[in-house]
């Protein structure tokens, strides 16, 4: 058995073929000067994305969330919550006492494909006919409710209540969205049907939830992330460090959505990308966007890790030289990586083997390691880059302690990521004191705490 930590090593049978292999695949191993180079490139996307006059556009959009404050205990009530970024939205209803939820129920309702391409208009009115028959089902018909949005896409928020979709990500791409205001589209869709007496208060971004969430479970919380099928990060800065704000917020600390999935766009990480990345870009719904994503996101890592073993069947270093299924685009999935590092670590090749057989590839044991290398060395890629991020981040904000909310699929069910994140980040950002906390649910219970903080803000404001 081998451990998550260790990095991906390759040993064959015949030395030949396990030089030919490595040298192949060399692109996808970041050496030292790359990650220091991507640690400097990080910075100063960051500088550009705070300046109140950047002499270019940054690739990271470091967005306003308008949430300043976090859960101070106070909460109590009754409130609704949605949840939108892939093909499951969540209704939440919560009830909280004192600052806890006393009563949560939540329903998932599929968003078929032609939701997610359609017209935008229909996605919302398809919204809200899920929220009226989770409202009906639960018997909770006959009052208003104060309603939070997890809207899992790049905004501009305009307060806490306005965010303009500035492009869509993932696996939605829905003409006569981008530039409006999803509160608006989702506000008009609730009004024409009469049935529903909602007020939303707060739209809001996944890693914002899961911040506010990771707060709520612990107080040391400032610096969230989604690691599922896109990538990104939130955290709290001081507001007398974002230039471009200046003058126009009396708080004094704001949740920042960094929108790092982005980080790239511009070609400032064209120093590492392969002819893999650009292959996976290629085939994906929204080509030329989130490059950092695409690098190895849960939508992605499939892909890539399919692209490669093309390349390495088709110059005949694998499987004899057959491609079984591997030019089918979606062949092999994220779940398939994972299960090929369990097998790493525990020393198997059965989950391997399905793997392969699934793409109809013919394999001898020397295909099965390489088969085992490649998913470790695209793995070890991934949170590499994501830790060097992190470790910026924690450096940053020079907290005593931080505690790191996350949320998704990678690092919920891939077995490398959270050992090695911890490793690395621990390597990245000496002598800091953080952990990582999966905030399980954080993006759509985030979002019931984010109304409440809002009604929370308004009253103040009124006073
Ligand atoms: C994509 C979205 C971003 C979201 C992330 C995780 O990167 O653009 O807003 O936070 O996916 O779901």
């Amino acid at each position: 058995a081998v451990s998550p930590t260790t990095r991906p090593k390759l040993t064959l049978s015949n030395p030949e073929l396990e030089r030919k292999v490595m040298e192949c695949l060399s692109p996808l191993v970041l050496t030292e000067d790359q990650q220091q180079k991507v640690r400097e490139v990080f910075l100063d996307e960051m500088r550009l994305g705070l300046a109140a006059n950047p002499e270019r556009t940054s690739s990271l959009l470091m967005e306003n969330t308008f949430i300043p404050e976090l859960p101070d205990g106070t909460e109590n009530g009754e409130y609704l919550a949605l949840d939108l970024g892939g093909t499951h939205f969540r209704v939440i209803y919560v009830r909280m006492k004192n600052g806890r939820f006393s009563e949560e129920v939540v329903d998932y309702f599929h968003v078929p494909s032609e939701k997610r391409l359609g017209p935008g208009q229909d996605l919302f009115e398809f919204l809200a006919d899920c929220i009226a028959e989770f409202v009906q089902k639960r018997n909770l018909g006959g009052r208003n409710f104060q309603l939070g949005f997890t809207f899992s896409f790049p905004m501009t928020q305009k307060s806490l209540d306005v965010g303009i979709l500035v492009s869509w990500t993932k696996s939605f791409n829905c003409p006569g969205v981008v530039g409006e205001d999803a509160v608006k589209m989702l506000n008009d869709a609730i009004h024409k049907r009469k049935d529903l007496d909602i007020t939303v208060k707060a739209i809001l971004n996944d890693t914002t939830g899961t911040l506010v969430m990771g707060a709520y479970m612990d107080k040391r919380c400032a610096l969230a992330m989604i690691l599922g099928t896109g990538c990104n990060g939130c955290y709290i800065e001081k507001v007398e460090r974002i230039e471009k704000w200046l003058g126009k917020h009396l708080e004094s600390e704001m949740i920042v959505d960094i929108e790092w999935g982005a980080f790239g766009d511009n070609g400032v990480l064209d120093f590492i990308k392969t002819d893999w990345d650009r292959a996976v870009d290629d085939q994906s719904l929204l080509v030329h966007s989130y490059t950092f994503e695409k690098y190895f996101a849960g939508k992605y890592l499939g892909d890539l890790y399919r692209e490669i073993l093309l390349t390495l069947t088709k110059k005949g270093l694998m499987c004899g030289g057959k491609i079984g299924n591997l030019h089918t685009h979606g062949a092999i999935t994220t779940t398939s990586v994972s299960r090929i590092e369990s097998d790493t670590f525990k020393g198997l090749l059965e989950e391997t083997k399905m793997v392969l057989n699934d793409v109809k590839l013919n394999h001898d044991d020397d295909d099965l390691h390489i088969a085992q290398y490649v998913a470790g060395i695209i793995s070890y890629r991934g949170i590499t880059l994501v830790s060097l991020i992190t470790g910026i981040l924690l450096e940053r904000m020079q907290r005593n302690h931080c505690t790191v909310a996350i949320d998704g699929s990678l690092f919920k069910h891939h077995p490398r990521f959270r050992p090695l994140m911890e490793k690395l980040i621990s390597e990245f950002a000496p002598g800091r004191s953080f952990d990582l906390r999966l905030a399980h649910d954080g993006s759509g219970k985030g979002a019931a705490l984010a109304a409440a903080i809002a009604e929370r803000l308004e009253q103040k404001r009124s006073l």
